[in-house]
């Protein structure tokens, strides 16, 4: 059934976004009536490729804080919008700058990789900034023994376990990841034995160890394209489902826990994002000597492909 509100204000977000010059990015994990709106829907990597090289004026950035102030950094003449100004990532903030710089002090020799989902003080305070689809690249071409790698312990673990590399981790994490359980993926298991498993690497160990693969949310959804996948059980944010299904009619998902859910991710709507539009409201930016040391860390990650 068609709403004529929401209808007419997906109308009115379209138009607008023309005037404006502007283009709508939204994370894998956005509404998915956010995400049917959007120009591009991706992961992390995808979409600051993409803010690199936009030619629009205006970016409206449905997704977290962490990924405006990414998008900001890369094209500072550009106009970036974050339709909720709430709307944060509690890992990145489970490190300051000034521990970070703390930290670097204990370990003078060690490179800093610091995962996207940091602040941009953070990021100017990094050698190299990985995403979940990158790390384990990123992390194989670093040349020094010693390795910091900031905030998410998971990732991280998951990283030396692929790698083989030391690293020492920062002990931040993903508190809608840690809510998968590895009870959750034995549970989905015996209600599909046939099924095969995929989760992000942000979760925990034990559960990374029942699953067939680690992958980014663009990761996930290219996994689940393959021609031998019928059921999958899926181990991050439940809203990439809406995607999933999107793109593979016929086939089944299975959330491997209702629960896991980001409660920033969901902050942005599509009436906030027609106000943002609206509004040209809330901006957001970094300071200059920030977001160009901020953006060594981020290039040196873009140049690897
Ligand atoms: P991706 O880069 O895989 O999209 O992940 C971002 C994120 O915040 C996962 O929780
Ligand atoms: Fe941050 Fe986790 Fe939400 Fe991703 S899912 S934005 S890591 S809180």
């Amino acid at each position: 059934m068609i709403n004529r509100r929401d209808n007419s204000m997906e109308e009115r977000i379209l138009k607008l976004k023309q005037e404006r010059n502007a283009v709508i990015l939204a994370h894998n994990y956005q509404y998915g009536e956010v995400q049917d709106i959007a120009d591009y829907v991706g992961d992390s990597l995808e979409l600051s490729r993409i803010a690199a090289r936009t030619d629009a004026d205006v970016i409206v950035f449905c997704g977290v804080h962490f990924m405006a102030e990414t998008a900001f950094i890369l094209s500072p003449e550009k106009t970036v919008l974050l339709p909720d100004a709430g709307a944060g990532c509690p890992m990145a903030d489970m490190i300051t700058a000034e521990q970070l710089r703390q930290k670097k002090m204990e370990l003078p020799g060690a490179t800093v990789v610091t995962y996207v989902n940091s602040t941009a003080e953070v990021k100017a305070e990094s050698d190299y900034c990985c995403t979940s689809a990158n790390g384990v690249k990123v992390v194989t071409q670093i040349d020094n023994e010693e390795i910091l790698f900031v905030p998410d312990q998971f990732l991280g673990k998951f990283i030396i376990s692929r790698t083989g590399r030391e690293m020492t981790l920062w002990p931040g994490y993903c508190p809608t990841h840690v809510n998968i359980s590895p009870e959750d993926i034995n549970r989905c298991k015996r209600d599909y034995p046939g099924a095969k498993i995929v989760v992000h690497p942000e979760c925990r160990p034990e559960v990374i160890a029942l699953a067939d693969e680690a992958l980014s949310t663009s990761g996930i959804i290219r996994y689940a394209g393959r021609a031998d996948i019928r059921e999958l059980i899926v181990g991050t944010e439940v809203e990439i489902l809406h995607r999933l299904k999107k793109e593979n009619p016929g086939k089944k998902f299975i959330p491997a826990s209702e629960k896991a859910i980001c409660p920033d991710m969901k902050l942005i709507t599509l009436d906030k994002v027609l106000k943002s539009l609206e509004t040209m409201t809330p901006e957001v930016k970094v300071p200059e000597e920030i977001r160009v040391k901020a953006k060594a860390a981020v290039d040196r990650m873009l140049e690897i492909v």
